[in-house]
């Protein structure tokens, strides 16, 4: 892999209007150029996404921000200034010349500078914003790898740029600072607890703002297979009576369940939080690759990065498909 000439490919292809595939340290972006509208529109088309559901523009550097946002608060430039390079996405008050086809039609914009150098070089040398959802179809689980990008979206990306598995594996925290209540809209790499240690103030979770967020969405980085949310103390039983029922079962936990039928695929299982974010989608890939009718999933503790993989799962195991009837389980799902 050359990289200098694949960043000059993806670069040329951006300028010319065409989508590219790239890295950052949380997952793979779909980006295009965000002063683009003909771009952007694609963007949305080949993700299949809602058009008021708006992108987040991908900058190379902190000193950009007013070129996109206005009203910059004080607070807002402190985070900027302490968490950029890195997975934190600040939305802010839009520069009037912002196009709806970015922000969906509305009156702010989620702007962030990615921690990972193939992503800096790329939006360097380009010199303007990227808009960019994850590179996977509306939806679906986020890529984490430039393989899951071929396979999600294939030859509709006009390019892929390879710079390898992503470091943290889960979205970016997602901070509404476009008035004088910050507040998280969905908690990612940025942990609510250094937001918290760092600015001396609170930042409450906020579901169902003005803007489409993944907080509304009913389900959301989920696989085909069905994600149940279970107690730990109730993986046996339910597990027992999928696997009688002919069911294939995978599971994903903090710690493993002594005398679990070894029948249950162990998918992912880690008590350390960095490491379940770091491998959650994959894990999540896999039970798609085995053909697993059922994921059973125990939370981790809410705490750190912890919050963003329970949020993911949680909404993986929204309502989508239908819990798979077995007798003597209580009905899931809708
Ligand atoms: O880590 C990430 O954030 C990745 C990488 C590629 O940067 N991107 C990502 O993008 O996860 P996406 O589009 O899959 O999720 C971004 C979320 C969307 O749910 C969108 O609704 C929300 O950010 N968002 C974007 N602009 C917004 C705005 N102005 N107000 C509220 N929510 C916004
Ligand atoms: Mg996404």
């Amino acid at each position: 892999m050359d990289t200098r000439r694949d960043i000059k490919i993806a670069t040329t292809t951006l300028k010319n209007g065409g989508l590219v595939a790239f890295p950052t340290e949380t997952v793979y972006g779909l980006g295009g150029d965000a002063r683009n509208a003909d771009a952007v529109k694609k963007i949305f088309r080949v993700k299949g996404r809602p058009v008021d559901h708006p992108l987040i523009v991908h900058i190379a550097h902190r000193r950009m921000l007013d070129q996109w946002a206005e009203d910059i608060s004080d607070l807002a430039w402190q985070l900027a200034e302490r968490f950029w390079p890195g997975p934190l996405t600040l939305i802010l008050r839009k520069k009037a010349d912002v196009i709806d086809e970015v922000t969906g039609g509305a009156d702010t914009v989620g702007l962030r500078v990615p921690r990972q150098s193939v992503a800096l070089e790329l939006l360097e040398s380009f010199g303007d914003g990227v808009a960019a959802p994850s590179a996977n179809r509306f939806g679906g689980v986020s890529p984490t790898c430039a393989d899951d990008v071929r396979r999600d979206l294939g030859n509709q990306v006009d390019f892929v740029l390879d710079g390898g598995p992503c470091s943290i594996g889960i979205e970016s925290t997602i901070v509404d600072v476009s008035d004088e209540h910050p507040a998280i809209l969905r908690p990612g790499g940025i942990t609510r607890e250094q937001l918290e240690a760092f600015t001396g103030r609170d930042f409450p979770t906020r579901i169902g703002g003005r803007v489409k967020s993944p907080g509304q969405m009913p389900s959301h980085y989920a696989p085909q297979a069905y994600v149940d949310v279970v107690a730990a103390d109730e993986v046996i039983l339910r597990a027992t009576k999928m696997l009688a029922a002919g069911l294939r079962v995978g599971l994903i936990a903090p710690r493993d369940i002594a005398s679990l039928d070894a029948a249950v695929r162990r998918l992912l299982i880690s008590e350390n939080t960095d490491t379940m974010a770091h491998d959650l989608y994959a894990a999540l890939r896999t039970a798609d690759a085995a053909g697993l009718d059922v994921c059973l999933v125990v939370l981790p503790e809410e705490r750190g990065i912890g919050a963003a993989v329970a949020d993911r799962l949680r909404r993986a195991a929204g309502p989508r498909h239908k819990m798979p009837v077995v007798d003597g389980l209580p009905g899931h799902g809708t």
